[in-house]
């Protein structure tokens, strides 16, 4: 600035000076080289005043445009110093957050551990276990076995005959009174037999000559929901209904039964009549401290998809008599009493003890698997029997 004002006050003096010496010029022709220098000298300073003129401008506009860079420059500056410090805090909270993040993942890392040995435990149990001892019976075998078959080879072998008539009826003793030790025992027509456990105690239960290579105990039956089941604790231990209908074992018989029963087979029919059953080599019953637990060795094998393996080891359950409160739910949303296992788990699922009919929805008899291995279905069944060799 210094500069360029000197710079103006010089030219203003020099182009007066000048202006004088034009009218010294016009009168005064005898020096005209000093004129014509002045002159010369002019024209150099216009150019010049021109020249710094336009350059001061330039350098005032540049001046304008650093200051307002310089000010862009600060305005950055504090909005950069701002950012980092919010960067700053929202690291502080994100730190607290992955902390937090943390003992929560551990918590969801000990409940994956938990359910983990859990299916580890029933896995290993599964592999430990013996396989099972021959396949003599895995499809429904079709010996509809004729009632008089027995008696008719024994009258044929029988060679004298007026006392034919007295020894076979002597040897027919009604079968109702006849207490056999086993399923296996009883005559190979399906029916009610009376059986003894393990404490001596006889019982009346269904034996199934039949199918699945016959001496099988029923010890469940639905056939037309003439039989409640939605019963008490004590109802479901000591058993309920009627051997030769819609019937309930009874638990403590099941458990006396159930060192010796070898094969669980579950049978079952749907509204269509379309038929599918599911064996378990291995399967018992724990006593009642335990609440009779349920236990397989292995995994289930028919057509019927694996609806009960997930059970294992789960006790039995009812409104009454509640063991594991996770599972109380169960209980009143399936309208049963039963092993019951996480009532909403995708894992193949039943509901045996359901009600019985048409509608009922997730309160009715159905088999997860059944028809399609892989969807939880609970369309309704129209029969059912588990069953136990023995
Ligand atoms: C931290 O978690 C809270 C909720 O717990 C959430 O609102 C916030 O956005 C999270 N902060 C960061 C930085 O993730
Ligand atoms: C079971 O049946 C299969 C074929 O159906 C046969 O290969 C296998 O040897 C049988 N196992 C036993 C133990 O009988
Ligand atoms: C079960 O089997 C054992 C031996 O194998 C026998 O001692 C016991 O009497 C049997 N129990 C019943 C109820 O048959
Ligand atoms: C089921 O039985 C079939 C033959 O009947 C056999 O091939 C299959 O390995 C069995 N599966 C299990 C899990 O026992
Ligand atoms: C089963 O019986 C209990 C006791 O009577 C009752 O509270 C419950 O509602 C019944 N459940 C169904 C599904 O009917
Ligand atoms: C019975 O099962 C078959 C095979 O899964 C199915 O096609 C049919 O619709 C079922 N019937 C009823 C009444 O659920
Ligand atoms: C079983 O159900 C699944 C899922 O709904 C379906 O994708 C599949 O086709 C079904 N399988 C059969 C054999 O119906």
């Amino acid at each position: 600035m210094k500069f360029s004002v000197a710079c103006l006050a010089a030219l203003a003096l020099l182009s007066s000076k000048v202006r004088s010496n034009e009218v010294e010029v016009a009168g005064d022709r005898a020096t005209p080289t000093v004129d014509h220098l002045l002159q010369i000298v002019q024209l150099k300073l216009d150019e010049l005043f021109v020249e710094s003129s336009e350059q001061v401008e330039q350098l005032l506009t540049e001046l304008y445009h650093l200051r307002q860079s310089v000010e862009h420059v600060a305005w950055l500056t504090n909005r950069v110093e701002r950012a980092v410090q919010k960067v700053q805090l929202d690291n502080d909270v994100l730190v607290r957050n992955v902390s937090l993040l943390t003992s929560q993942t551990d918590n969801i890392i000990l409940n994956q551990q938990y359910c983990a040995n859990h299916e580890a435990l029933k896995n290993l149990f599964f592999e430990l276990t013996p396989k099972c001892l021959g396949n003599q019976t895995v499809p429904p075998i079709p010996t509809p076995s004729i009632p008089t078959t027995t008696e008719a080879a024994e009258t044929s072998t029988a060679p004298s005959p007026p006392t034919t008539s007295e020894a076979a009826e002597t040897s027919t003793i009604p079968e109702d009174l006849v207490v056999y030790e086993r399923c296996t025992q009883a005559p190979p027509r399906s029916g009610v037999y009376q059986l003894r456990r393990q404490d001596g105690t006889v019982f009346s239960a269904f034996c199934e000559q039949e199918r699945f290579g016959g001496g099988l105990l029923v010890f469940q039956s639905r056939l037309d929901g003439s039989v409640d089941f939605n019963r008490s604790w004590s109802e479901f231990v000591e058993g309920f209904g009627d051997p030769a209908g819609e019937y309930w074992l009874g638990l403590e018989t099941l458990h006396q039964v159930a060192p010796n029963a070898t094969d669980l087979v579950v049978a079952m029919k749907n509204f269509s009549d379309v038929e599918a059953y599911e064996k378990y080599c291995g399967f018992w019953i724990d006593d009642a401290s335990v609440n009779y637990r349920i236990r397989f060795t292995a995994q289930g094998n028919g057509t019927a998809g694996d609806s009960l393996y997930s059970y294992f080891s789960e006790h039995f359950m009812t409104y009454d008599h509640v063991s594991n409160g996770n599972y109380r739910d169960c209980i009143a949303q399936l309208g049963s009493g039963f092993w019951h296992y996480s009532c909403n788990s995708q894992i193949g699922r039943n509901n045996l003890n359901g009600i019985y009919g048409l509608g009922k929805g997730k309160q009715g008899i159905w088999w997860g698997t059944f028809g399609n291995l892989s969807v939880q279905n609970t369309s309704p069944l129209k029969t059912v029997q588990m069953m136990v060799r023995y």
